[in-house]
């Protein structure tokens, strides 16, 4: 079969390269899935590149320990393993295999039953390797620890990305006023997707114009805790879910503090991936949210994909058509 190999860590082009290896056979709690479609991850530009540097503790000192990247899929099943229950031969699936290691950057993969979910027939599958990282992020930061609540004024930093789109869609059903930060180039998409406010984070920073919310949701983490408080209702909470690692770190410990003199929260989401899964499945079933897609390229461009992610050039989810 045909994936993409990485042997060292580097940028994208110079260390990805796309190789003939041979198709794997299941275990007896696998699936053999082909793999019809996938989708390129904040993991795939940090890992290949093995930044930050914290990555490498559990990815691999040296050298990156999974030969292939790629976490989201969408495809088929093709054989199932002795001790399998819930999937049969022909089942549609999709998921975020993150749980279970990599490798859908891939004609092939072989993965624990658990790491996917049976796929609706109406929705496609570039929709569905769309959605399972990003949408259960979006789904565990806003509802799970945010709480949201009907016609709360909410803010997503970085609304313009894979959660970001999600999570305004998430937010627009429980009637909420959202206000999307993100580059200029990607406010024009953001605003005809149904944000009611955006901002242009190189111009404008929203911690200082003033406005409180009840609800942050950060993608991109890079600001104080004390520039958040003040951007924050008197019970507002803030959630982020990514950003500078010395800053996140910053964020919690001050957060907590500034929690003891106010209402105030800071929250940090650590994603149990495809936790919430079936009910997004679910919304997208009912086309009560659609997935922003950008492509779908070919498996042979990956390299030059995970680039353009790295370079933030993306407008929603980058996806892949492989077989
Ligand atoms: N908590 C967890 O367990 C967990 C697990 C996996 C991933 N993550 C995190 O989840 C996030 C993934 O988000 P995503 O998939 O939506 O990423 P994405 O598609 O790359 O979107 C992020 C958006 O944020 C924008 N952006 C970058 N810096 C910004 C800033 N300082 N202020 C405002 N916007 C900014 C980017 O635009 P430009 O690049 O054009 O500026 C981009 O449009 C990552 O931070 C990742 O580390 C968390």
């Amino acid at each position: 079969m045909k994936a993409i190999l990485i042997e060292k860590y580097g940028l994208p082009e110079q260390v990805l390269k796309l190789k003939e290896v041979a198709k794997p056979a299941p275990n007896e709690n696998e699936v053999l899935i082909k793999i019809k479609t996938s989708a390129v991850n904040d993991y795939d530009w940090s890992i290949v590149r093995g930044k930050p540097y914290l990555y490498r503790l559990m990815y691999g000192l040296r050298k990156p320990k999974y030969q292939i990247l790629g976490m989201e899929l969408a495809g088929t099943v093709e054989t199932i393993g002795s001790k399998v229950k819930q999937l049969k031969v022909g089942d549609a699936v999709f998921g975020d295999t993150s749980n279970y290691g990599f490798g859908t950057f891939a004609e092939y993969i072989c993965i624990n039953e658990n790491a996917v979910i049976k796929k609706p027939v109406n929705v496609s599958y570039e929709d569905a390797t769309a959605i399972p990282h990003a949408s259960t992020l979006a789904l565990q930061a806003l509802k799970d620890i945010g709480k949201i609540r009907e016609g709360q004024k909410i803010l997503i930093n970085g609304g313009g990305g894979g959660v970001g789109t999600i999570g305004l869609q998430l937010a627009k059903l429980n009637n909420c006023e959202v206000t999307g930060v993100d580059s200029q180039e990607k406010l024009g998409m953001m605003k005809s997707m149904g944000f009611d406010h955006v901002i242009d984070y190189h111009e404008v920073d929203f911690t200082k114009t003033g406005e409180q919310y009840d609800l942050i949701l950060d993608c991109k983490t890079d600001k104080s805790s004390f520039s958040y408080s003040r951007a924050l209702k008197p019970d507002g909470m803030y959630v982020t879910i990514g950003g500078k690692v010395v800053k996140l770190l910053k964020v919690l410990f001050l957060g907590k503090i500034i929690s003891i003199f106010t209402r105030k929260k800071f929250k940090m989401l650590a994603l149990k991936p495809n936790e919430g899964l079936d009910y997004i499945s679910g919304l997208l079933e009912q086309n009560k949210i659609k997935c922003v897609i950008d492509g779908p390229y070919t498996l042979e461009d990956t390299p030059r994909l995970i680039q353009y992610f790295g370079d933030g050039k993306h407008k929603g989810k980058i996806v892949i058509q492989i077989n």
